[in-house]
């Protein structure tokens, strides 16, 4: 497939669109981040997302300046880091991230962590200064990251703005469902990290039977069962067989018993990889 295949958008409550299907870079080194951005891009991701504590925002920029492609062409989602609390640090924080980027704004900036145990730290105050973001136009679209439901029904009831996404845990092994129903009722996007458990789901029988059945890679078919769902993905890859592979998701289609087949692989809670939102505090500086 070729950069003309065609990646579906999802319109967010904001009127802004952005393609389904991305391209994660956590965990790649800073100094290796602008060759598989780059990779990724000639592939024909035209969606990257990168955080402050990635510490590869400048990768990210560098790729997309170094590519035939306008500032127009790719969205690029970053996220506020974990050590960032009061508002004139998150100003600061935030000016930094579009000075790496090399860009006047971001199509997407996420509060990473609700952090709702940490002392001292609160997602409402945080929230009003995205939103100041979202007012100056220089974060097209603002969202959350990790936000249990609690979380949502505080911003819904204190703030002016509503999240345009969530992006939260979801692969096979872990639904996460309460939190992406409520999404999906209340108009917030699901962003689906961590979409094949880094890799934790690729053995599983149902998967690797579906896999040969329709003479695709395990990754492919669990890649498409989010597409399918609807959630938005971003898969990270180091390497350049699986940029590929991971891009090449809209040739074919799961049938309604393969959905149903691999969504009943759910562990609920004990599927879980990351932290539980609720009680995690982030750094400790
Ligand atoms: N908001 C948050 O708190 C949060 C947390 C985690 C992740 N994220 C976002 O979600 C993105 C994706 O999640 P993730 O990076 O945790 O995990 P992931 O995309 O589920 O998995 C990445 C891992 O799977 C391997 N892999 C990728 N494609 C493969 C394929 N086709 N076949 C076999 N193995 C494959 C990669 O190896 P190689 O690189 O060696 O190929 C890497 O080890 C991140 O990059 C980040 O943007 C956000």
């Amino acid at each position: 497939m070729t950069e003309t295949t065609h990646v579906p958008t999802i319109t967010l409550n904001d009127g802004q669109e952005i393609p389904q299907l991305g391209f994660g870079v956590f965990q790649i080194p800073p100094e290796e981040t602008a060759e598989a951005t780059g990779r990724a891009l000639e592939v024909g991701y035209r969606h990257i997302d990168t955080a402050e504590m990635y510490e590869n925002e400048q990768g990210v920029g560098d790729a997309v300046r170094d590519s035939s492609l306008d500032r127009g062409e790719v969205w690029i989602t970053s996220k506020l880091s974990n050590r960032k609390h009061e508002p004139e640090e998150i100003r600061a924080a935030f000016a930094e991230t579009l000075e790496k980027l090399g860009s006047a704004y971001v199509d997407l900036f996420l509060i990473h962590w609700p952090l709702p145990a940490r002392p001292g730290s609160d997602f409402v105050k945080r929230w009003k200064v995205l939103e100041e973001f979202k007012a100056d136009g220089r974060a097209r679209s603002i969202g959350v990251s990790n936000f249990q439901v609690e979380h949502l029904e505080r911003l819904a009831a204190e703030c002016d703005v509503a999240p345009a996404v969530n992006q939260i845990e979801i692969h096979p092994y872990f639904l996460n469902e309460e939190v992406r129903s409520y999404g999906e009722r209340h108009g917030i996007a699901t962003e689906a990290w961590s979409p094949i458990a880094q890799g934790g789901v690729l053995n599983d029988p149902v998967i690797t039977a579906i896999a040969e059945r329709l003479e695709r890679t395990a990754a492919q078919v669990v890649l498409r069962w989010h597409v399918q769902r609807g959630s938005i993905v971003f898969p990270k890859s180091a390497t350049p067989e699986r940029i590929r592979e991971n891009f090449e998701l809209f040739d074919f289609e799961l049938s309604g018993a393969d959905m149903d087949a691999i969504t009943g692989l759910d562990r609920g809670e004990a599927g879980r990889t990351g932290p539980n939102p609720l009680r995690f505090t982030g750094p400790s500086d």
